[in-house]
């Protein structure tokens, strides 16, 4: 039966400028390139300057998957910002994006669901795409993590970085089985009991400050491995779809190890996941439309492939959405 389906026109990146290597990092504190490479197969980071906000690291990336996508700014009528680094408290950094765009119309605000806001930006809008409500979407991830670390913890600092990445999704008819372009299915959860694991500690509505973030490394490492691995395969099930039809797993990049020990848990295929926490470090939920812009320029990821998205994040939250290029 034929159905709308949200379909990815294009999609775009940016990375400030400034590069941070690890051998950078033993400036501000005591570590060395080969503990963070072996715990964490991170190599390097990009760190926005003070004056490149996360709307501005938005734009650019948006501006780039409009570019990608043949459109113009006007024709686009729903923004998602999936970001825990908003410039400010209010207005939302998608109003500031929507308007840096010259867009006056149509729907925009900010999403919180921290490094799985991507999948929920995505799930969110296929939503109001596919309810018939809007017509194209531009979801993005965006984030200034470097403004909410203590930089001089070295069992977080080491770990992030910034930047923003960007798809345009596009409501077109499909058949209704999971040949059609677009995104087949997601897959949310979350569970509040796990906040201590995670956290910055500090807001407008309790200490009236940002905070800076906290976590318990090891056991964030063992609830991530454990816990996206039922989303994903909720997306395989809902979707009659198995990891060998899988054409390429896109997760979020927090560490390499979690994802590699998430794909092997999950029956997939090395050559079939795509990394690069090794470049961009851990930057939330711009984590995983950066990691689908590189695949998609470099040519791995082509029209017509099954990819399969997932994260967890803060909260916790958790999810998974699979999507025909
Ligand atoms: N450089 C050198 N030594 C360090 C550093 C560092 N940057 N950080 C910690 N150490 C030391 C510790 O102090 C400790 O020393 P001690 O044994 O003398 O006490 C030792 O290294 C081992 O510390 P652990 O925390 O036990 O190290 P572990 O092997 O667990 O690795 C890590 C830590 C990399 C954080 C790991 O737990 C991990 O990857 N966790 C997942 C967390 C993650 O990726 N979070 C991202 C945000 S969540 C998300 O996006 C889903």
């Amino acid at each position: 039966m034929k159905r709308i389906r949200s379909v990815v026109r294009g999609c775009g990146s940016y990375l400030p400028p400034r590069l941070v290597t690890n051998k950078d990092l033993m400036e501000f504190v005591e570590t060395s390139d080969e503990w963070i490479v072996q715990r964490t197969g991170i190599e390097q980071r990009h760190i926005a300057a003070d004056d490149e906000t996360t709307s501005i690291l938005g734009i650019k990336a948006a501006e780039a998957a409009l570019a990608d996508a043949g459109l113009q700014a006007s024709e686009i009528d729903l923004i998602v910002c999936a970001t825990s680094t908003p410039d400010y408290t209010f207005p939302s950094t998608a109003t500031m994006i929507q308007n840096g765009l010259g867009i006056h119309h149509g729907a925009a605000f900010d999403l919180q669901a921290v490094c799985t806001g991507f999948v929920y930006g995505v799930a969110t809008a296929d939503k109001f795409l596919t309810s018939g409500s809007h017509k194209r979407a531009l979801v993005i991830g965006a984030e200034t993590f470097s403004r909410i670390l203590d930089w001089e913890d070295r069992t977080t600092c080491v770990l992030f970085g910034d930047g923003a990445g960007a798809i345009v999704l596009e409501a077109q008819e499909g058949e209704g089985t999971p040949a059609d372009r677009g995104v087949l299915t997601s897959h949310l959860r979350s569970d509040g009991r796990y906040r201590d694991k995670l956290y910055v500690d500090g807001g407008p509505g309790s200490t009236k400050t940002t905070g800076v973030l906290k976590m318990e490394g090891r056991e964030v490492f063992r609830f991530a491995v454990g816990m996206v691995t039922d989303v994903v395969r909720d997306a395989f099930e809902s979707t009659q779809t198995t990891a060998e039809q899988l054409d390429w797993f896109v997760p979020h990049q927090a560490n390499k190890r979690i994802i590699t020990a998430s794909a092997e848990k999950l029956g997939i295929a090395p050559e079939k996941v795509v990394i690069t926490v090794n470049k961009h470090g851990n930057t939330s939920a711009a984590s995983i439309p950066l990691a689908l812009d590189t695949a998609v320029k470099d040519g791995r990821i082509k029209r017509g492939d099954l990819v399969m998205i997932e994260a967890i994040g803060g909260g916790f939250t958790w999810g998974s959405a699979l999507i025909r290029w």
